[in-house]
C-alpha cells in the first residue's frame, strides 16, 4: 500500500491549475451508453482511481474505451451486457449511474447493490422510485436491482423529490431523455456536476429546460449522438487547494476554475480573514495573520458543500477560537475527527456538528486514511503538523485527487510517497 509522508510547517506559494471534475465524470461516461452510435471523445478527465473503476465497469458491459492524456474516447455501439456485477460495483458507488442509461436504452438492466459506505447509510431509494415513476418494474434478487420496462419504453412522469439527490437527479435525467413524452423533476439537485450532465446530454441532441436549477423538464427523443465535450474543473480539488494555503499562512493561485461555482467556500474563506480574488478563470487566495473561527453548515448546492466538510474542520483547528460544522447531507460523515484529534486538534462530536476548538498546534504522527475527503483532511494537518505526518491507506485519497502531492510540492510543501506493508 502506499502512504504519504509529509513535513509539516511550510508555506504554501504559487500557481497551481485545477483538475477536471470527478463528479462531473462519472455521470458523463454513464451518459454515453445512452448513444448506439459513434465515439465520444471526453477532454479533462481526470486520471484517477474511479475514473478507471468506471471505465473498467463500461468495457465489462461492451463498451470499448482508450484514455489518454486527460482525453477519454468511449465507443458505446457494442454494449451488450446489461449486468453491472458486484466485483466492480462494490468498488464504487457512482456505479449506480449505469441504471438509467441501459434500462433507457435496453428496456432491462442487473446492476449490483452498491452496498455500504464508510460514512453512515447512503440509500438508493430514490434511484428507484425514479425509475418506476418512468414506467420501469424494480425488484431486488439475489444481491441485484432487477429493472425492466414492462411496456418496452419509459414513460414520461413528474418525478418529486423527498431530498435533494445528485446521483438520483442523474440516473432520473439520463432514462427519461430515452422517454416517450415530457418529464418534469421537482426539488432536482442543482450541482454544478448535474448542470455538466443537462449540458451534455443537450450537446447530445436532448431537450432540457431549466438547466442549473431545482426544477427540470426533459421531452424524450428516440436517439441521442456521440460528442466531443470538455469536462468542467473540479470544486471540490479546488476547495482543498486554497485550503492547503490557508492552513499554511501561504497564498495560492488556481487556475482553470469557475468561481461563480465556488460562492459559498470563498465566502467562508473571506469570513475566516483570508483575502480572495478571482477573475473569470482563477482564484488567488491569500492566508490572514491569524484565521478567524468560522460556523458552517454543508447542505445541497448552492450551500457549503459536504465534500469540503472534512478539509473545512482542518482548516478551523488553527482558527483563533471555537467552530460550529454542521451536516445536514451526510448526519454521520466524522471519521476524519478521531484521527485530526490524534494529530493534537481538540474537537468533540455532538450529533451532526463538529465542535473545534481552536488554534491547538498539531504534531505529526500516523493517521488512517477512512474515506476520500477524510484523507484530504489529515493531509491538511499533515501540512501544518510540526515534525512528520504519515498519512496510511492513501488509495481512498487516490480516488479523488490527482496528483496530488505533485500539485502541493509544485506550491512548496514536502511530501514523499512510500509502500508500506500493513499488518
Ligand atoms: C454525490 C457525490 C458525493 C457528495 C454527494 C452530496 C458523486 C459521485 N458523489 O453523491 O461526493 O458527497 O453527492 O453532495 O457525485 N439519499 C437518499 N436516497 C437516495 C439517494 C440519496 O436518501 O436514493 C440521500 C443521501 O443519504 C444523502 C442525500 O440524499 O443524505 C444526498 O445524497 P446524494 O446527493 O444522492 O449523494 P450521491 O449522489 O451519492
Amino acid at each position: 500500500m502506499d502512504k504519504l509522508v509529509i513535513k509539516g510547517g511550510r508555506q504554501l506559494s504559487g500557481c497551481v491549475t485545477a483538475s477536471g471534475s470527478k463528479n462531473s465524470s462519472l455521470p458523463i461516461i454513464a451518459a454515453t451508453l445512452l448513444s448506439g452510435q459513434g465515439t465520444f471523445t471526453l477532454h479533462r478527465i481526470p486520471a484517477l482511481k474511479d475514473i478507471t473503476t468506471f471505465t473498467q465497469l463500461l468495457n465489462h458491459l461492451g463498451a470499448v474505451t482508450t484514455f489518454s492524456g486527460n482525453t477519454l474516447n468511449i465507443s458505446s455501439q457494442n454494449v451488450e451486457s446489461i449486468q453491472a456485477p458486484y466485483e466492480l460495483v462494490k468498488k464504487m458507488r457512482a456505479s449506480i449511474y449505469v441504471l438509467g442509461p441501459m434500462l433507457a436504452r435496453f428496456g432491462h438492466a442487473r446492476v449490483s447493490l452498491p452496498g455500504g459506505c464508510a460514512f453512515g447509510p447512503r440509500p438508493i431509494d430514490l434511484h428507484l422510485m425514479a425509475m418506476e415513476k418512468l414506467g420501469a418494474t424494480i425488484t431486488i434478487e439475489t444481491g441485484f436491482i432487477e429493472a425492466s420496462i414492462p411496456g418496452g419504453k419509459l414513460r414520461a412522469a413528474h418525478i418529486d423529490f423527498p431530498v435533494s439527490s445528485v446521483g438520483a437527479t442523474g440516473n432520473a435525467l439520463m432514462a427519461a431523455v430515452l422517454a416517450e413524452g415530457t418529464t418534469t423533476i421537482s426539488n432536482a439537485a442543482a450541482e454544478p456536476e448535474i448542470e455538466t450532465l443537462c449540458k451534455f446530454l443537450i450537446a447530445m441532441g436532448a431537450t432540457i429546460r431549466g438547466t442549473g436549477t431545482t426544477e427540470l423538464e426533459i421531452e424524450g427523443t428516440n436517439s441521442l449522438n456521440a460528442i466531443e465535450f470538455s469536462n468542467v474543473f473540479d470544486r471540490i480539488e479546488t476547495g482543498t487547494l486554497l485550503a492547503a494555503a490557508a492552513i499554511t499562512g501561504g497564498e495560492i493561485t488556481v487556475n482553470g476554475v469557475e468561481p461563480e461555482q465556488m460562492k459559498a467556500v470563498l465566502k467562508k474563506f473571506v469570513h475566516a480573514g483570508c483575502s480572495v480574488k478571482t477573475t473569470e478563470n482563477s482564484i488567488t487566495l491569500k492566508s490572514p495573520e491569524k484565521l478567524f473561527p468560522t460556523d458552517i453548515t454543508a447542505k445541497p448546492y448552492p450551500s457549503f458543500p459536504t465534500d469540503m466538510q472534512a478539509q473545512w474542520i482542518a482548516l478551523m483547528t488553527q482558527a483563533e477560537g471555537t467552530s460550529h460544522i454542521t451536516d445536514k447531507v451526510y448526519h454521520e460523515r466524522f471519521n476524519h475527527i478521531p484521527e485530526l484529534n490524534r494529530l493534537g486538534a481538540h474537537i468533540e462530536i455532538l450529533k451532526n456538528q463538529a465542535i473545534v476548538h481552536g488554534p491547538q498546534p498539531l504534531s505529526g504522527t500516523k493517521v488512517m486514511s477512512t474515506d476520500l475527503r477524510a484523507s484530504a483532511s489529515l493531509v491538511l494537518a499533515g501540512l501544518v503538523a510540526e515534525g512528520t505526518t504519515e498519512v496510511l491507506r492513501v488509495y481512498h485519497l487516490d480516488r479523488g485527487y490527482e496528483q496530488i502531492e505533485m500539485k502541493l510540492n509544485c506550491l512548496g510543501a514536502s511530501i514523499v510517497r512510500e509502500k508500506y506493508n500493513e499488518f
